[in-house]
């Protein structure tokens, strides 16, 4: 397989494993490219993308800066926050303004479900989805088993749970539909209140109980407690979620094996994770950050060449 099957990059529910295995075997090229001295290649060089956040982001808005850049796009930069949005401007008629600058691709973050998909409809631009919403984060999906294929060896046959606040996660949606598609066996762990109900008709066991699912497991992706999108309590108090659902060091040494621990970041330190396990060698965040970059690289590469073929 040589290109993707889509021209989008709007979920993982909507791409298949060859199409993640190409992005994995293009991002492992990337990957020494931006480990040489000279980390730029030129083969964006005549793609315009255009950055469009309308909801806050660190590492995601420069893992994609970064990743045009090495590829040598050109590339500009919107934020919601301090722009017309604010005037009442429609997300279509932002992005249709942006396009007539001759813009080729568009990254974008937006608080709607959604919003990649319905912006692919009405635009004639390559989208690429950066979360929607409690929807979907495909690319920080793909860099999260990317880093588990780097560690690991393989993603098929893993055991992997997904811990703490999932009702409230794009990352845990993209993530279950991205380790199934790889052959990796999911469950889910967290309060109950904060387990969709989804999740059954996804075939993903639900263990309620943090050490069982950390005995079972081969790695275990934190997750943080999204406090900004809770507009009611969904568990006592902090305290009492950290009791249950933390990761601590006592808890990993009582583990008759030796996990891998992940995060999406940002991280709560003290709530989902302490900072000695999140800064331990048994955490793999800071690679996955990293990793990030090449593989954002392969899904703009890719998509860019889909662009190109068309143009054809
Ligand atoms: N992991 C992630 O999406 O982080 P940001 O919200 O900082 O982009």
């Amino acid at each position: 397989m040589s290109e993707l099957s889509v021209n989008h990059l709007l979920g993982i529910k909507y791409i298949t494993e060859g199409d993640i295995q190409l992005i994995f075997e293009t991002a492992d090229h990337f990957k020494e490219v931006i480990n040489r001295p000279i980390k730029k290649v030129p083969s964006l060089r005549d793609i315009t993308i255009a950055n469009l956040f309308f909801e806050n982001s660190t590492r995601t808005r420069l893992s994609f800066e970064l990743a045009e850049k090495r590829l040598s796009a050109d590339v500009i930069n919107f934020s919601a926050a301090s722009s017309s949005v604010k005037k009442g401007e429609t997300l279509i008629d932002t992005v249709n303004n942006i396009l007539s600058m001759k813009v080729d691709m568009v990254v974008m973050r937006h608080p709607n479900p959604g919003a990649g998909v319905f912006l692919a409809k009405h635009v004639n631009a390559s989208i690429v989805n950066a979360g929607d919403g409690a929807h979907e984060h495909p690319t920080q999906a793909l860099l999260d088993c990317y880093s588990i294929r780097e560690k690991l060896g393989d993603v098929a046959g893993k055991k992997v749970v997904i811990v703490g606040d999932i009702l409230h996660s794009r990352v845990a949606l993209s993530n279950i539909f991205a380790l199934q598609k790889l052959g990796a066996e999911v469950k889910v762990c967290g309060p109950k209140t904060l387990i969709p109900k989804y999740i059954e008709s996804l075939v993903v066991p639900f263990e309620p109980n943090l050490k069982k699912a950390l005995q079972w497991c081969d790695v275990a992706n934190m997750l943080r407690v999204q406090n900004e999108r809770m507009d009611i309590s969904y568990f006592p108090t902090t305290r009492e979620y950290t009791q249950q659902f933390g990761v601590h060091k006592n808890l990993l040494d009582s583990l008759q094996k030796e996990i891998v621990l992940m995060h999406p970041g940002p991280i709560n330190r003290g709530v989902e994770i302490t900072s000695d396990v999140a800064d331990s060698k048994q955490a793999i965040i800071l690679d996955q950050v990293q990793n990030g970059v090449a593989v954002r690289m392969a899904v703009l590469y890719l998509l860019a060449s889909k662009i190109k073929h068309n143009e054809d």
